[in-house]
């Protein structure tokens, strides 16, 4: 029985020539054509202006809340349930991290929690969409305007996904993507920042390349750091683009599956196949154990191991990590629907390489853990 990876991404279209077109140029830095022409195609695939090409998409929040302004005693609010990235950047910045819980069905953000969370010290809600669907907009757009409030949008998994038909990455001041290699456009290594602001795309650019002066290289008014991707990374990310659509509907038809393999093991919730403003990508297939089953993720993803079966944890909630209570943040904070599904989720795999009969055996280890009796493959 071979494994079952809970990650493998597809590299069978114009990669490899795209790549050779570097060595054979000798263009490999961050100063080759390639980077240029992936941010541009790339921003205008999320209908933006500017697209600005990083090495992750941890450091493109990083950019992001600096380019933003954001320091020493602003507040920022975002989901508990998340990257470590997020709140990370904020953190670096000097600034204060304030969460709000998720919703059950959906694991994004609960919108419905933001407006209390609002003092005078807020300047931005980082909105960050959270395995496949978007977060509902329409309330956080509302309050940004009422409050001032800037929107710093981790569209990092969310790679051809829309909400109320716009793309997912049009949202925010900033809007950030990650390409690693289990989203649905990789490079490999890498990230983007897009926003329609040509200031602030102007400033990302700058912190990205250590701050080097155009007139004067190496006098620096301000610290940046080098984000900058390479060439050999676009490369990689162009031949990806050129397949996004064809990528979000291979993801689309394996969550069908997943879904249609999986609905009747009544233990298990499974993801939304869609809400009032989107339809699933599934970035991954996430999965939360209901009360009815007397044992956590830990314990179920270990039985997936006995059947080769890759899976990971879900995101730990923010206001649990030890590396922010040992700052003193977070202090006296409960959500307990993050700390819920923390507990009882892990995804199973997603990969775009995934196979239909690879998903059928993934579906039949469930069927034996969850009823006792697997349904084909015996
Ligand atoms: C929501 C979110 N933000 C940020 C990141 C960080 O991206 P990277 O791994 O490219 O640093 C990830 C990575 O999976 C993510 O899921």
């Amino acid at each position: 029985m071979n494994p079952i990876p809970v990650n493998e991404p597809l590299l069978d279209g114009n990669e490899k020539k795209y790549l050779n077109e570097c060595i054979d140029t000798g263009w490999i830095s961050s100063e080759g054509p390639f980077v240029k022409q992936f941010e541009q195609q790339f921003a205008a695939h999320v209908g933006r202006q500017y697209g600005i090409a990083v090495c992750n998409g941890s450091v493109a929040l990083d950019a992001a809340i600096a380019a933003l302004g954001i320091g020493q005693g602003d507040e920022v609010i975002l989901p508990t349930f998340t990257i470590i990235s997020c709140a990370a950047a904020i953190v670096r910045a000097g600034a204060v991290p304030v969460v709000v819980d998720c919703n059950s069905h959906t694991w994004n953000m609960d919108v419905r929690q933001i407006e209390s969370k609002i003092t005078p010290r807020t300047k931005a809600i980082m909105v960050v969409h959270i395995y496949g669907l978007p977060v509902d907009m329409e309330p956080v757009l509302t309050l940004a305007d009422k409050y001032g409030l800037q929107i710093v949008e981790d569209a990092a998994e969310m790679h051809g996904q829309t909400y109320q038909s716009r793309p997912c990455g049009s949202f925010g001041a900033l809007s950030t993507f990650s390409f690693y290699p289990n989203k649905h456009v990789t490079t490999g290594e890498g990230g983007m920042i897009v926003t329609d602001d040509e200031q602030l795309a102007e400033r990302c650019r700058s912190l990205r390349n250590l701050c080097f002066q155009p007139q004067n290289r190496f006098v620096h008014e301000e610290l940046g750091w080098n984000f900058r991707m390479t060439n050999l990374q676009a490369a990689i990310g162009i031949a990806q683009l050129e397949r996004l659509n064809e990528f979000v509907a291979r993801k689309r038809r394996m969550g069908q599956l997943y879904t249609e393999l999986l609905s009747d093991i009544s233990m298990l919730q499974l993801p939304l196949p869609q809400t009032d403003c989107a339809s699933n990508i599934y970035w991954v297939y996430g999965i939360v154990l209901k009360d009815s089953v007397p044992f956590d993720a830990t314990e179920a993803m270990r039985r997936l191991g006995q059947y080769k079966i890759g899976t990971r944890p879900f995101f730990w909630p923010m206001h649990e990590q030890p590396v922010f209570r040992n700052r003193g943040l977070f202090e006296g904070e409960s959500c307990p629907e993050a700390e819920r599904i923390a507990r009882r989720g892990f995804y199973i795999p997603s990969g775009l390489a995934l196979t239909d009969e690879q998903i059928e055996r993934v579906a039949y280890s469930l069927h034996k853990i969850f009823s006792g009796e697997g349904y084909r493959h015996e």
